[in-house]
């Protein structure tokens, strides 16, 4: 083929692969333990994959309606309310989506116009920046100080501008595995009030949350819910990333600008699985029962590296572990993730991706939605770096 690519004007011209997909295929190269990208190596539910596959065979397999079935987004209206109090109507305020990307890329399309400023706070997951950048706008980073990556609202306060158009919250957060309080949420909800700011709450993690913590989701507080996209991920929940179901909720006027972006990308999302969510999702212990689920793999996980010399606090919510290696070595993390992978065949994620910065604050990511063998294998061989 002749070289095409001297003549394209690259739209992200800094962006490369993303670091998931180069660790896990390393990991796959290298036959490592694989604890880097974040899914699940145990199967979905049995029960769901029959309501999946009878939906197909009574024929569910032409378009869904655009915003989703209703029968869905009705039981999903309902599982909010149950959960956080706020009503969203299933007609005018929820969406089904491919997964929680499709959703966020849809929100951003749809509010960020050229020049905006969305704050997001870093280390931070990786499909903000570019989908900020492909619309004209402009990500503002806030760092959250390690070791305990809380958020500085007075930062937040110095950093709103007249062109902030959004702020993006990720609770529980992804990589640091913190979660954000009621007095957070309350400190958002102050700061905003007399401004146009929207927010785009990303709680893949709502239902992975542990030590008795709550989720505090927008749907709590009215003065955020009223001006805030709330994105949720079916493949996090229900151990089944590679189906890239998920939905959206907001306001009606905020929802009526997300359909005519999202009308236009996916039009509508897997019908058959949408059929299957319907019923699955009516039985809450399907979802009440994964905090104890994922607590008990993080425990485990953790009590058998309680003798390493990684420093860390456990996880609060997410299925993701840092783990501090500053007493072991003082390489640079992305080197050191790729050199373990390739000697001591154990995968993770280098922390310094997830900031524009790329700062290293020399901690590794470990995700614990793995078998117990899986973790125990992983953890045997962090007990061996000296
Ligand atoms: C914080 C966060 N948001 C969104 C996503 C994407 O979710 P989905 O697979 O449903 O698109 C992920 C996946 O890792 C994530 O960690």
């Amino acid at each position: 083929m002749p070289n095409y690519k001297a003549s394209i004007s690259s739209k992200l011209p800094d962006t490369s692969t993303s670091i998931f997909a180069v660790m896990s295929k390393l990991a796959h190269e290298e036959k490592a333990i694989n604890l880097s990208q974040g899914y699940p190596d145990f199967p979905s539910s049995p029960e769901l994959i029959n309501l999946v596959s009878e939906a197909m065979k009574q024929g569910y397999n032409q378009y869904a309606p655009m915003p989703g079935i209703y029968s869905l987004r009705e039981v999903i209206s309902e599982k909010i309310t149950s959960m956080y109090g706020t009503v969203y109507h299933p007609e005018t305020e929820i969406t089904v989506t491919a997964g929680a990307t499709q959703a966020i890329f849809t929100i951003i399309t749809a509010m960020i116009q050229q020049d905006d400023e969305v704050i997001i706070f870093a280390p931070a997951y990786d499909c903000y920046i570019p989908s900020i950048r492909l619309n004209g706008g402009k990500a503002i980073e806030i760092e959250l100080q390690a070791p305990d990556y809380r958020v500085d609202w007075k930062a937040v306060k110095d950093t709103i501008s007249n062109k902030t158009k959004m702020i993006i919250l990720n609770t529980p957060h992804n990589p640091t595995g913190t979660v954000l309080s009621k007095d957070d949420m309350i400190a958002l909800e102050s700061l905003i009030k007399d401004t146009n700011i929207i927010v785009l709450s990303d709680e893949v993690y709502e239902h992975l949350i542990y030590d008795g913590l709550e989720h505090q989701s927008i749907a709590r507080f009215p003065g955020l819910a009223e001006r805030s996209f709330l994105v949720a991920s079916f493949g996090k929940t229900f151990h089944n990333t590679g189906w890239k179901m998920g939905y959206c909720a907001g306001p009606s006027a905020l929802m009526e600008e997300f359909r005519k972006v999202h009308q236009y990308n996916v039009f509508s999302v897997n019908h058959p699985i949408q059929k299957a969510l319907s019923v699955y999702l009516k039985n809450k212990e399907n979802y009440l029962v994964l905090p104890e689920f994922f607590q008990k793999k993080r425990d485990l996980f953790l009590n058998a590296i309680k003798d390493s010399k990684f420093v860390f606090k456990p996880s609060s919510g997410t299925y993701f572990q840092l783990l501090n290696y500053a007493n072991l070595s003082e390489e640079n993390d992305l080197e050191l993730a790729k050199k373990w992978t390739r000697e001591m065949k154990l995968a993770s994620i280098p922390i310094s991706m997830f900031y524009s910065g790329l700062i290293d604050n020399k901690a590794l990511r470990f995700c614990f939605a793995k078998s117990d063998d899986t973790l125990l294998r992983g953890a045997e061989i962090l007990n061996k770096i000296e």
